[in-house]
């Protein structure tokens, strides 16, 4: 059987530790970080819709929109100037996480959500007072650049400080934000819609200040991890450290082992080129997969373009800035659900769980679509019914991707990593995601144009790929120290022919004595 997950709770090695109100309070302030990527992310979809907002900065849009009221809908909004304003922000945020890979291995985890904070800041101050589409496009790189500094450090950062038994959830922290801040930002495009003159999408973009002062003060008040203060050699205040946020003295065991891997990896001189050599394939091949299989389930379909999908499958405006914000809240209730079960259930459970839901519901959306709007895009009148199913049916897919890979598109990569290719790796991580993210929102008008609901069967395509991908290649990562990893590689049926017996010197080694078998082969 080649499946299986991989290391069974309670072998290996236990460090003490305690879900401390210290480390806890830490990860939720650090979670924050998650909200700028998230208010973005719901704010850009419905300012697109805005007739104000359109009318000003891409009134050729608008026209064609205005025009095209009764013809096909799949292609009403298809233009790549107005798509650009929204992905602009991922290039951006590309090139950001590979700078950021640097300062978040030398200079600490804490100044690249410093960074990140700061330049969203200003981002969000030149968007909300813009007066000419230059102006949109410098503040969105902006934006850009703060999301890649975050998006790079702070899930780093929680894996760090959780206790290990907590990692799943604490971590989770941080894309819970993403869904709270999507889920502000489509509430408030409801509300700053209405305003009668026209500006309420200066309050939209402009709104983008408030997360970014969170992260930025919060980055200023969190401590370091201390695995990252010993990458940087302050041992002792390390260890000081380590005691306080695990809330036991005895933490002998893990610091030897933070120290061991901080050891190894300073032997390492080029953590780029490292991360091509035959050892770290596992790794390179999930840094790059796993961000890529997130982006291919589609959910930026939803999370971008909810409101102009809606519109398309015939909502009014109001409405479908509405169903945005069912689907936020769903988004975020769903998100809870996988910080409760986790480090339960494991990650495969959930990863394997919300493929086949969000594959299900692919299908009946692109059913439902496909029958009423036939490939000529004029649907006719629209029953009630109709829009109940899609609407039910968009909500369930959205909550199978926010508690499988939602969570754990972030999660997963940055518990495994070991510590000397760990802030280079997750740079690949968060690029492959942007550059995604940039190519699913970049071509989905056009897509949408052109496949019309088959675009549905496209991602649903994706979502069988990635399912068998996890069964048969991605190991259980529950509940296993976030040092000790290399294990779930050597005991894996593939992945340990990449594994010489000599790699991984620290820590790996002395679990499979501790009675690690190889049980996933
Ligand atoms: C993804 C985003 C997505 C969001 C939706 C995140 O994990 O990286 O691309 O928009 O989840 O909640």
């Amino acid at each position: 059987m080649p499946a299986a997950g991989g290391i069974g709770p309670g072998n290996g090695k236990e460090y003490p530790g305690n879900l401390t109100p210290f480390v806890t309070v830490t990860c939720i302030v650090a979670s924050m970080g998650g909200l700028i990527f998230g208010y973005d992310i719901g704010i850009s979809g419905g300012v697109t819709t805005m007739a104000p907002f359109l009318q000003k900065f891409f009134p050729k849009v608008w026209e064609k929109k205005e025009a095209d009221k009764s013809t096909n809908q799949y292609c009403q909004y298809d233009s790549q100037t107005l798509t650009m304003f929204t992905s602009s922000l991922y290039l951006a945020a590309l090139l950001a996480s590979v700078a950021a890979g640097t300062v978040t291995r030398k200079l600490g985890r804490k100044l690249s959500m410093l960074f990140g904070g700061l330049l969203f800041f200003v981002g969000a101050l030149i968007n909300g007072f813009a007066k000419a589409v230059w102006m949109l496009i410098v503040g969105r790189l902006l934006l850009g650049f703060g999301v890649g500094f975050a998006n790079q450090s702070v899930p780093l950062y929680l894996s760090e400080m959780a206790p290990y038994r907590y990692r799943g959830a604490l971590n989770i922290g941080f894309q819970l934000s993403i869904t709270v801040g999507i889920l502000i930002a489509n509430v408030l495009n409801y509300f700053f819609a209405k305003i009668k003159g026209g500006w309420g999408w200066r309050l939209s973009l402009g709104g983008a200040m408030v997360p970014a002062l969170i992260i930025t003060i919060g980055s200023l008040v969190l401590p370091d991890t201390p695995n990252s203060m010993i990458e940087r050699g302050q041992t002792e205040e390390a260890k000081t450290k380590l005691k306080k946020i695990r809330g036991v003295d005895d933490v002998e065991e893990e610091f030897k082992d933070l120290v061991a891997a901080s050891d190894a990896s300073k032997l390492v001189d080029h953590p780029w080129t490292n991360l091509l050599k035959r050892k770290y394939r596992s790794h390179l091949i999930m840094a790059v997969l796993i961000p890529f299989f997130q982006q291919l389930t589609g959910i930026n379909v939803i999370m971008f373009y909810a409101p102009v999908l809606f519109n398309t499958i015939g909502f009014g405006d109001d409405a479908s800035l509405m169903s945005a914000v069912i689907t936020g809240v769903v988004n975020v209730v769903a998100t809870l659900v996988s910080i409760y079960g986790v480090d339960k259930w494991g990650r495969r459970f959930l990863f394997l769980e919300g493929g086949i839901q969000m594959l299900i519901c692919q299908a009946v959306v692109a059913a439902s679509i496909g029958a009423k709007f036939g490939t000529s895009g004029n649907p006719g009148e629209l029953p009630k019914w109709y829009a109940i199913v899609v609407v039910l049916f968009i909500c369930v897919y959205v909550a199978g991707f926010a508690w499988s890979w939602g969570p754990l598109g972030w999660l997963v990569p940055s518990e495994i990593f070991p510590l000397e290719i760990r802030s280079a790796a997750q740079s690949v991580n968060v690029s492959v995601n942007m550059l995604f993210t940039f190519a699913v929102a970049q071509v989905f008008l056009t897509m949408l144009c052109h496949l019309k609901f088959g675009l549905f069967l496209f991602f649903a395509f994706f979502v069988v790929l990635m399912s068998i991908f996890v069964y048969y290649f991605l190991p259980e990562t529950k509940g296993i120290p976030i040092e000790e990893m290399s294990q779930v590689w050597k005991s894996h049926w593939y992945w340990s022919r990449f594994v010489e017996d000599d790699d991984y010197p620290n820590g790996g080694m002395e679990m499979s004595k501790g009675g690690l078998g190889p049980k996933n082969v």
